[in-house]
């Protein structure tokens, strides 16, 4: 924990909200006053950029898990000491657009059972997890139904399918089961006012805490 910034992470399936609910909390916190970063992963630094190119492009068997498990935790490094820790020393509000919770869901649980690299690669190289991280929680279908109206060449992880996406959706939750103290689950299947409405309520109730 820093004594001063808040890390607030957003996790969720791929077209569940996330960068929309992270676009409209910033801005809110910003109404607010609070010096806000709001970033992303894969990516958030220069160099994480570039690996974020060679993760979400070209075909969904381009990488094995391992190999894969090993770009983003290098990703996901550059970002920490870059921008994210830098920021929180300096007690801004960081909200980042997925973290390791998706690591621990897409390469630790898609291809095979590699949890435990996953864990073991995290805590010798990042050994951080955010303070506060919001779960937008919603049906699969529809989920993947919005992603896929959105344009675009990064489709490497939506090109896995339906069945993928169902399986995070229940392994997210299990996260925000296992690391309670910090998982709130929001209801994402609703109109983006109400959902930020939820965001902003509990993002406030862990500011004064
Ligand atoms: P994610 O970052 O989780 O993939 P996005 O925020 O990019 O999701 O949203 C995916 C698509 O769905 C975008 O086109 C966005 O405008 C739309 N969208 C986001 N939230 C909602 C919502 N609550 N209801 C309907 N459409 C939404
Ligand atoms: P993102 O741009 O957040 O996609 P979306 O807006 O569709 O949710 O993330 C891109 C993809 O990268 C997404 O399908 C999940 C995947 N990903 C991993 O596989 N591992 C990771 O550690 C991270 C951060 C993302």
């Amino acid at each position: 924990m820093t004594a001063t910034g808040h890390f607030i992470s957003f996790e969720g399936i791929d077209g569940s909200g996330k960068s929309t609910q992270a676009r409209l909390l910033a801005d809110h916190l910003r109404g607010q006053g609070h010096d806000v970063i709001l970033t992303r992963e894969p990516g958030g630094s220069a160099g994480a950029e570039e690996i974020r190119a060679l993760v979400l492009q070209g075909d969904p068997d381009r990488w094995s898990a391992e190999t894969e498990l090993l770009l983003f935790t290098a990703a996901r490094r550059d970002h920490l000491e870059r921008l994210i820790l830098p920021a929180l020393a300096s007690g801004k509000i960081v909200i980042c657009d997925r973290f390791a919770d998706s690591t621990r869901m897409y390469q630790g649980l898609s291809r095979g059972d590699l949890r435990a690299s996953v864990d073991a690669l995290h805590s010798l190289m990042i050994g951080r997890e955010p303070d506060l991280t919001l779960l937008i929680d919603m049906d699969p279908v529809e989920g993947l139904a919005r992603a896929k109206g959105r344009q675009g060449s990064e489709e490497r992880f939506e090109d896995f399918g339906t069945d993928l996406q169902i399986a995070m959706r229940a392994g997210f939750l299990a996260l925000a089961k296992e690391f309670a103290h910090r998982f709130t689950v929001i209801d994402g299947a609703r109109d983006m006012e109400a959902v930020a409405q939820d965001v902003t309520h509990t993002v406030a109730n862990h500011l004064v805490s």
